[in-house]
């Protein structure tokens, strides 16, 4: 049961196990970790895939022979190893030319430069086989009011997304593309900020059938938002195109803790969402190893991501099974809630022309907390 194998398609950034624990009080607390390694280890633990920025495999001002040979270096281990890359994402916020963003710098050099960067490692992706390309807009911001006009900054972001889902069209890749949202962290605020805006934005591209979202568990509960009501309303909309699943305690720094850490109520509530609700991409971890642990701890923490899930998907699946959680659910009226609120074919003469006692229904319970019980029961694991 909590064995990972390929078939759960657990994935993992590059940055994640290889974060050498620099933050802005410290310095690093681990070597550098090479990304062979990182792809030897992870397969060994039962990862299906690895993903990357640019700059965790080739640095920032790297020759296209030292690119070249870094790009090979990888998939020699990747495709060594038996795993795939189903995701490529651009590094738009570390180098000091990003320190006012990307595609909303208000520098337009800036903006070109970054658009440059991002074909580039289109060209990559697609050469990778990689199928989603993720954008966090993570230097996108601003700390102050009058510097950042954000009618602007937004008509900036559409432009870049036009302007490469074109380019991808034009190449034939098969790629599209996730937006992550974020609130706040680096930038004292970040545009796009919740699941919801990304959503609301996407509708204004021009190739919005292109464009989904990126979803992360602790960015969502940075805002106090519910994580699995997000990634209920993405897939509702066909948006869900990818995922970072980590753990965060409530309204704070982005804690990135290993997935199942933090919030556990609502590390059940996601793996039922993802596991029900039609979503079938990869389950991707985007967590921080804290400063802690050496490298042994690493892989802990990275085995733990996988473990908790799989710990989880068992306990959401025996709670979805269980006649009595049937019932409840019955009890619940949540087969009402699936019903058409008028029949097919009603008036809305019939409708008016119904009879109905308000007083009586008013006294109707929901029976929601003896539902809720029975998966608080299934999640401390006192029933199976
Ligand atoms: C963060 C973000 C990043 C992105 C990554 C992919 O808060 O640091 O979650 O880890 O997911 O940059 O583009
Ligand atoms: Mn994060
Ligand atoms: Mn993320």
């Amino acid at each position: 049961m909590v064995e990972p194998s390929r078939e759960d398609l657990f994935t993992f950034g590059l940055w994640t196990v290889g974060w050498q624990g620099v933050d802005v009080f410290g310095t690093a607390v681990r070597e550098p970790l090479d990304p062979v390694v990182a792809v030897t280890r992870l397969a060994e633990l039962g990862a299906y895939g690895v993903t990357f920025h640019d700059n965790d495999v080739f640095p920032f001002d790297a020759t296209p022979a030292e690119k070249s040979h870094a790009i090979g270096r990888l998939r020699q281990a990747v495709e060594g190893a038996g795993l795939v890359i189903p995701m490529v994402t651009t590094n738009l916020f570390s180098h000091p030319v990003f320190r006012d963003g990307g595609f909303t710098a208000n520098d337009r050099a800036v903006r070109r430069f970054a658009l440059r960067k991002v074909l580039d490692n289109l060209d990559l992706a697609a050469e990778l086989g990689a199928g989603i390309v993720v954008f966090w807009g993570g230097r996108d911001g601003a700390e102050s009011g009058a510097a950042k006009d954000v009618r602007a900054a937004l008509d900036r972001y559409k432009e870049a997304f036009d302007i490469l889902t074109g380019y991808v069209l034009e190449q034939g890749y098969k790629l599209r593309f996730a937006l992550e949202p974020k609130p706040n962290e680096p930038r004292g605020d970040i545009l796009l900020p919740t699941i919801g805006h990304a959503l609301a934005f996407i509708n204004e591209l021009e190739h919005p059938e292109m464009v989904g979202l990126n979803p992360e568990v602790g960015h969502e509960e940075m805002s106090g938002l519910n994580f699995a009501h997000g990634l209920a309303q993405a897939l509702w909309h066909g948006k869900l195109f990818h995922v970072d699943l980590n753990g965060q305690n409530g309204p704070r720094f982005d804690q990135d803790l290993r997935f199942g850490a933090g919030n556990a109520r609502g590390a059940f509530w996601t793996v039922d969402i993802l596991e029900s609700g039609g979503y079938q991409g990869p389950r991707h971890f985007d967590f921080k190893p804290p400063r802690t642990e050496d490298i042994d701890g690493v892989w802990e923490s990275a085995a733990g991501c996988m473990r908790n899930y799989l710990i989880l998907r068992d306990r959401v699946r025996a709670f979805r099974a269980d006649p009595e959680v049937l019932a409840a659910l019955s009890a619940a009226r949540l087969d009402e809630l699936a019903q058409a609120t008028l029949a097919p074919g009603e008036t809305l003469t019939s409708l008016r022309g119904e009879a109905f006692d308000p007083d009586a229904a008013a006294l109707r319970g929901l029976a929601f907390e003896k539902l809720d019980q029975l998966a608080l029961d299934y999640l401390y694991g006192v029933r199976r």
